[in-house]
């Protein structure tokens, strides 16, 4: 009898254990889609707010963007907004023009996004606008667009800085290999331009190598891989993407020269902290991802009610080292993965 009892508690355990993993498979799958699919299946959930808006980053699931999504939540909650994040599991251009055209032709009340680049984005962005759906650019700017405004960091006062601190900090000698997220991206262009501007009196730093890693820490990694067998005498590296210089320091440990090899990156995402900690990572150029987010909600708020916005506003930017951890607010920096 008492065995009898046991299988029937068997057989009703595993079928709950299979309904609860079914669900769950099947919840997973509707969130890959919805994010997929701007506007479709968020009909519903729009009707309940004052305004609809998409939010299509250069990349999903990068911990920079998470933080810019963050942000944006927040404000949407604040202000009662349908938020929607959409946008490549991986930078491609292609895929993020796709994605902005479906949001368009859903129909929603605003969009941000990035200006990567002026040749693909700036007839895009045109065409949403002429669509009376305004854009707000972020991040990346496409000034000649039609964009209402643009919030995000100076990208080339950035990398200005950034050449700053290296000659600073270096003494003004050094050999230095730069891996930046994209030659296309005009943030990554402008960085570099403005890193080169600032180093270009000084006699003793030259610039050995640019490379680019495609936004990613692998191929960040690979490429200082191959600078540093090809031209053993670079001993600084300037990374100008969030991802860049956690590759470029994996690898300069790998080779065991932490102790010669100077490092400035951008961005302060947790692996980047820990390695400013640890000293492998020697400074890195601050922005304010939250920031960016949140502003640029309430700002299509103001924008839908027809209220005046500026054009431009620029969120913070500075350089920082070891000495100027932690950081407050921790909100630009600490990345919640729920
Ligand atoms: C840039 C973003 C880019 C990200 C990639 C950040 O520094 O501001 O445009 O998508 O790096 O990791």
């Amino acid at each position: 009898m008492s065995r009898t009892w046991w299988k029937w508690v068997i057989y009703a355990g595993s079928i709950a254990a299979l309904i609860v993993s079914a669900s769950f498979t099947i919840y997973c799958a509707w969130k890959v889609y919805a994010y997929h699919q701007p506007g479709e299946g968020a009909a519903a959930e729009a009707e309940k707010n004052a305004f609809h808006f998409v939010l299509v980053p250069e990349e999903l699931d990068n911990d920079y963007w998470r933080l810019v999504e963050q942000g944006a939540k927040a404000a949407a909650k604040e202000t009662g907004v349908y938020l929607e994040y959409a946008g490549p599991r991986q930078a491609n251009i292609d895929e993020h023009i796709h994605i902005l055209e479906k949001a368009a032709a859903s129909k929603v009340d605003g969009i941000m996004t990035q200006g990567l680049t002026e040749k693909e984005f700036t007839p895009v962005i045109n065409h949403i606008v002429e669509k009376n759906i305004p854009v707000v650019t972020i991040d990346t700017d496409a000034p000649t667009s039609k964009r209402t405004a643009y919030i995000g960091t100076d990208n080339y006062y950035a990398g200005f800085i950034a050449g700053r601190a290296l000659a600073e900090d270096m003494h003004g000698k050094a050999n230095v290999a730069i891996i930046t997220g994209s030659f296309t991206a005009s943030n990554q262009q402008l960085r570099v331009q403005g890193f080169k501007d600032a180093v270009k009196e000084e006699k003793g730093i030259h610039i050995v190598a640019v490379e680019e890693s495609h936004i990613t820490r692998v191929q960040a990694a690979e490429k200082a891989y191959n600078i540093l067998k090809k031209h053993p005498e670079v001993n600084a590296f300037y990374g100008t993407s969030a991802l860049d210089a956690i590759g470029i320091a994996k690898v300069v440990e790998q080779f065991h020269r932490e102790k010669g090899t100077y490092i400035i990156g951008f961005d302060t995402l947790p692996e980047t902290i820990r390695y400013l900690q640890k000293g492998t990572i020697h400074a890195t150029v601050v922005q304010e991802p939250y920031e960016m987010g949140y502003r640029a909600v309430k700002m299509m708020v103001d924008i839908r009610k027809g209220n005046n916005v500026p054009s431009v506003i620029n969120t913070e930017t500075k350089v920082i080292r070891k000495q100027d951890l932690p950081l407050r607010p921790s909100r630009n920096y600490e990345v919640n993965h729920d």
